[in-house]
């Protein structure tokens, strides 16, 4: 296993709408264990391929970290299929080191998703869960969190991103 470097804003690979995993070989086995250790030694609750430049449908949440097992969702070519209520709450990003804004997400999610042995699953998360899953999803259609800020807040935050990015901090 390895830890993979993670594309920071302004990586052009967390823009792409990522691609359907058609082929669950050992090669994806190889890719979603590597994906684990750089999540937990990031350390975050969430990463999707393209933040370590693979632009594939594959994300995996882990509220715990690692610290509890069972806790760990490899979730492959996911569909959010039904939500319910809203909820406000801070949220981060790895590939936005250092900055935590509120962003208002479904309450309740349900994903539809192939897990790591190709079988078709469906799983309802809340809360964090939910939050997680959302952001994820998100990441895999080329989306960003601060993409769903708006007004003054947004216009205020991805100035002082990009000047954080231009400034090679991140890299
Ligand atoms: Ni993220």
């Amino acid at each position: 296993m390895a830890v993979l470097p993670i594309r920071k804003y302004g990586d052009d690979v967390l823009r792409k709408p990522a691609e359907p995993v058609t082929e669950f070989d050992e090669s994806l086995q190889k890719l979603i264990n590597d994906m684990v250790e750089t999540m937990y030694a990031a350390p975050g609750v969430g990463l999707a391929a393209n933040q370590v430049g693979i632009s594939k449908r594959l994300m995996l949440i882990d509220l715990s970290v690692g610290k509890r097992p069972g806790e760990l969702h490899v979730i492959i070519n996911p569909e959010i299929i039904e939500t319910q209520g809203e909820i406000t709450d801070e949220e981060g990003c790895l590939s936005i080191p250092d900055f935590v804004e509120v962003v208002t997400r479904p309450e309740r999610v349900k994903l539809r998703y192939i897990d790591r042995n190709g079988e078709e699953r469906e799983m309802w998360g809340e809360g964090l869960m939910a939050r997680a899953m959302c952001h994820e999803v998100d990441h895999l259609n080329g989306t960003l969190f601060v993409d769903r800020l708006r007004g003054l807040k947004r216009d205020r935050i991805l100035k002082k991103i990009q000047k954080l990015a231009k400034s090679g901090m991140w890299f």
